[in-house]
């Protein structure tokens, strides 16, 4: 039995689809969620950028005596190859279990995928598939105005201007006959309404943040880790002005959580708990 938290974080409100599945699967765990709002978008930086971006925030959350890290980000998780976690604090991402869940799911091998520019430019998608079925054909596309859409709120089936864009990033790939979508940025399940409306039912949306919860809950399973369940609860902390992420991540939480968030200074120097 393990009952220290499980930190999980992500540019902004993304990580909260993870949150939501973490909270299904596990109910009894303590979690404590970052979202890097003042830095917030992640998907159009460098990879040496995300780099530095991805070790403060494992940094940070490590400081808070976490017993795992979910980096709930699809774009920060291209660069985990790179990040020197502490040893005692296992870190994964979501690309690969959303790969996994996607060939899985596919009867025709061609797998749709919508990311971040960055996570596009890293091709890694392509490659995990491509090593776990090699006959699959990936359509890609980055869609980077979907996250800025998201943070303002704009995520209601109904709003003309999220269904306007969506259904330009989304026609190409429908047409070209994909089975299964990739939602490969943690934001995109908040529309996942809108975006399933315009594939149709016969495509299967994965949610990558879902697939790694999935992942997470069994590696702590294995690990005999998972917590009495006599103290579980969601704390959530922010770079910038708690408002703004509370609003909307309350709306998605379908919960208030104006009160639990908290506003922290990335410049200090976190060191592990
Ligand atoms: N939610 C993140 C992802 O999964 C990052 C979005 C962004 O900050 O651009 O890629």
């Amino acid at each position: 039995m393990d009952n220290r938290p499980i930190g999980v974080f992500d540019s902004g409100l993304g990580g909260l689809t993870a949150v939501k599945e973490l909270v299904r699967v596990l109910p009894g765990e303590r979690i404590l969620y970052f979202g890097d709002t003042g830095r917030v978008p992640y998907g159009t930086r460098s990879r040496e950028t995300l780099i530095r971006y991805t070790r403060e925030d494992i940094a940070f959350l490590s400081s808070q005596g976490v017993k795992r890290i979910l980096i709930a980000c699809g774009t920060a998780s291209t660069v985990l190859d790179a990040i020197d976690p502490d040893p005692l604090i296992p870190v994964s991402g979501v690309l690969y279990a959303a790969s996994r869940r996607a060939v899985a799911a596919t009867k025709n091998g061609r797998i749709g995928l919508i990311a971040t520019a960055s996570s596009i430019r890293s091709g890694l998608y392509e490659k995990i598939i491509s090593s776990l079925l090699p006959s699959a054909e990936v359509v890609s596309r980055a869609t980077p105005l979907l996250v800025p859409l998201i943070e303002a709120g704009r995520i209601h089936p109904g709003d003309v201007v999220c269904e306007t864009v969506v259904r330009e990033y989304l026609a190409p790939i429908r047409d070209a006959g994909v089975d299964v979508l990739i939602l490969g940025c943690t934001h995109y399940p908040i529309i996942r309404g809108i975006i399933a409306a315009e594939m149709g039912s016969g495509v299967t949306l994965i949610d990558a943040g879902a697939a790694a919860v999935e992942e997470v809950k069994t590696s702590l399973e294995n690990a005999d880790a998972l917590s009495d369940g006599r103290d579980p609860g969601v704390s959530f902390f922010v770079t910038d002005f708690p408002e703004g992420f509370a609003a909307v991540g309350s709306m998605f939480l379908g919960s208030e959580i104006a009160g639990r968030t908290v506003k922290i200074d990335l410049s200090e120097k976190f060191t592990a708990h």
